[in-house]
């Protein structure tokens, strides 16, 4: 049998009273109960990060993360939109790295209290993770209204129309993770100039 695949979810703004943290709650669970595919919350909160010191030299700092991200066959970014962009939480972790997401597939779930679902913070989060080298799947999931999507006490209220939605989302990238997984081993012949890990 082949080995589940590991698919971390980033939870993507540090902001006091996130709802977003609702939502990456939600599809830490969803993926949880694949038989495809572990996952492991990584949120952006944890890291203690320093303002002037970006790339190479923080890899050490920040260990665990990248043991994740190396162990990684793809990741969902959930994400608030900040004025139609990503929050600088967010940017400032995935900039810690950068070979180690080479190859790998890349899921984007989009949160906002208004209608559009973060629409445009995927739009724009798309360079950046091409820049990376993450591979996006053309399927997004996006959560509009947010503050009416969950209880208080954060649970899902609409729960059969999201599990169809997230178990397409989810589909989807495991697709696109695995065929990833294969092409890292099979094309490990054709020198890429850019290097995958594992
Ligand atoms: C600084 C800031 C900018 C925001 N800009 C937008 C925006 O451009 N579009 C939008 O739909 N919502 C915007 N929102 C509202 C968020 O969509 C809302 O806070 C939602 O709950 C998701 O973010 P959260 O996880 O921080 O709660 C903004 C919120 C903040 C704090």
């Amino acid at each position: 049998m082949t080995a589940k695949l590991f698919i971390p979810v980033i939870l993507g703004t540090n902001r006091e009273g996130r709802q977003t943290e609702n939502v990456a709650r939600y599809v830490v669970a969803a993926l949880n109960k694949r038989q495809d595919a572990t996952t492991q919350l990584i949120d952006v909160r944890t890291f203690v990060l320093l303002d002037s010191d970006y790339g190479i030299r923080l890899k050490d700092r920040h260990a665990e993360y990248r043991n994740n991200i190396v162990r990684a066959d793809g990741l969902v970014l959930v994400v608030p939109e900040y004025n139609h962009g990503y929050p600088g939480s967010l940017k400032s972790v995935l900039d810690i790295l950068l070979e180690e997401y080479h190859h790998k597939a890349v899921g984007m779930v989009g949160v906002s209290n208004g209608p559009w679902g973060g629409t445009r913070v995927i739009e724009s989060l798309l360079p950046v993770v091409r820049t990376l080298g993450l591979v996006a799947i053309k399927l997004d999931l996006h959560f509009p209204f947010v503050q009416d999507v969950f209880t208080a006490k954060g649970v899902l209220k609409d729960k059969k129309t999201y599990a169809v939605r997230t178990a397409q989302f989810l589909d989807e990238l495991v697709w696109m993770a695995i065929t990833l997984r294969r092409g890292r081993k099979k094309a490990q012949n054709i020198k890429s100039i850019y290097v995958s890990q594992n």
